[in-house]
């Protein structure tokens, strides 16, 4: 076995399965009130409520993530624009024009369901548009670039290759991971990948579980995080940023996308 990944059993699987199920559920629940007008700080506490409603514990509440950053405040990550992820929810409103990422993490007995979605507020340039029809199709290519015995870095490699044919760039910074009993493990499942990147070295083994979530940026892949907060990461050109977020069981015949639903946006979804 793979060093410090956790291969999950038939039981396991099926504590993944129904937290992402929950955390998914949450956010069909969520997506119509995703509009104009609304504080993200109400986002929050209707996430907040719909996962207590239901007897769960929302995983971001009192996270300590990086090793100085205070205890996260709120139960959501939501990121506009120019933020790249960890925005911390307050009284903004939406606006028409912004692009803006929900990530909502659930522990389900004991099981983490993390996933996010990049919305488009009103009408949105078109810059923005193609900005997140080519996040949400990158996260698709890294889901079909893993098979069992492949590569963490195949994931970044497929991403990269493909983000760079419309010139933008993707994050460094930030990773996927590992996900189970903890939020964050190990693998960290970077999204490039280019000759001389040492990391991703990992064999992804059936029963592994990890997130894939690329975030891509329209200028420059560098970015900062607050200096106030200690959380909320922007673009260091204050360009735009997005994301979309999935988490994924490798089976024995291949990657399980287990917080997939119905209602959200399809594989090949046109934005
Ligand atoms: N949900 C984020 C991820 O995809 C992590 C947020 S950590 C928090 O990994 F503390 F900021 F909530
Ligand atoms: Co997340
Ligand atoms: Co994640």
């Amino acid at each position: 076995m793979a060093k410090g990944i956790p291969l999950y059993n038939a039981d396991d699987r099926e504590g993944l399965r129904a937290a992402s199920r929950f955390n998914a559920q949450l956010m069909d629940f969520l997506r119509p009130h995703v509009k104009p007008g609304i504080k993200t700080i109400e986002i929050d506490q209707m996430i907040h409520d719909y996962t207590r409603d239901h007897g769960h514990i929302p995983a971001c509440l009192g996270y300590h993530g990086p090793a100085n950053a205070p205890a996260y405040p709120n139960c959501s990550c939501i990121s506009i624009n120019e933020v790249v992820c960890h925005g911390i929810p307050d009284d903004r409103e939406l606006r028409d024009g912004d692009i803006v990422n929900v990530d909502i993490t659930t522990l389900v007995n004991g099981w983490h369901g993390d996933q996010s979605e990049t919305f488009m507020i009103g009408e949105v340039s078109e810059s923005a548009r193609r900005l997140v029809q080519v996040t949400f199709d990158a996260m698709w290519v890294g889901i079909h670039a893993i098979r069992p015995f492949g590569y963490v870095r195949d994931i970044g490699a497929a991403i990269y290759h493909y983000v760079k044919q419309f010139g933008f760039e993707v994050v460094r910074d930030f990773q996927g991971h590992g996900i189970g009993r903890n939020f964050h493990q190990e693998p960290g499942v970077p999204h490039f990948w280019f000759k001389g990147t040492k990391s991703g070295s990992q064999v992804i083994r059936p029963g592994m579980c990890f997130t894939i979530e690329p975030m891509i940026n329209e200028g420059t892949w560098k970015t900062v995080v607050d200096k106030f907060d200690n959380w909320t990461v922007r673009t260091l050109d204050n360009k735009l940023s997005a994301q979309f977020e999935h988490t994924i069981l490798m089976t024995d015949t291949g990657p399980e996308v287990l917080t997939a639903t119905k209602d959200g946006p399809q594989e090949n979804h046109k934005f």
